[in-house]
């Protein structure tokens, strides 16, 4: 006899299980319940909510009319480059005073397309 004539059908329920739940706990988007979850979320980030981010973290510097971001008109064209900085390089804003829900809150915007 060996051990996997015991057990071995146990161990493979065991492991296939785990592979299932991992599975569904990611595609639920259990880990992260703010990010967006396309197969769930319906709620679209607009500029009227990320406007007072721009205006806490950003206008200190950012107050020169082409970079200003709490205008619409200026940081729809920008909204790449924003997201770039603030997201992905994650060195903007100059100093790091901001959260990381507000990070997460201007990349859905410019994921959901810069609307106004
Ligand atoms: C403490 C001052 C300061 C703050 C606060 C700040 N920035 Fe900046 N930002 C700068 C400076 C200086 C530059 C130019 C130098 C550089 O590109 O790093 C810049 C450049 C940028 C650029 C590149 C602009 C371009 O035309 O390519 C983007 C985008 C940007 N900042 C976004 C932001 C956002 C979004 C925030 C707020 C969440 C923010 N910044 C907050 C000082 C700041």
């Amino acid at each position: 006899m060996r051990w996997w004539d015991d057990y071995g059908l146990y161990v493979i329920v065991v492991i296939f299980t785990a592979l299932l739940t991992a599975d569904v706990v990611i595609d639920l988007g259990l880990t992260d319940p703010i990010t967006h979850n396309p197969k769930f979320e319906t709620h679209k980030v607009r500029f009227s909510e990320v406007k007072p981010v721009f205006e806490n973290r950003c206008k200190s510097c950012h107050y020169q009319p082409h970079w200003d971001w709490t205008k619409y008109e200026t940081a729809y064209p920008k909204r790449h480059t924003i997201k770039t900085r603030v997201w992905v390089l994650r060195n903007m804003p100059a100093g790091g005073k901001i959260t990381e829900d507000e990070r997460k809150l201007i990349r859905d915007w410019v994921n959901d397309g810069g609307l106004q």
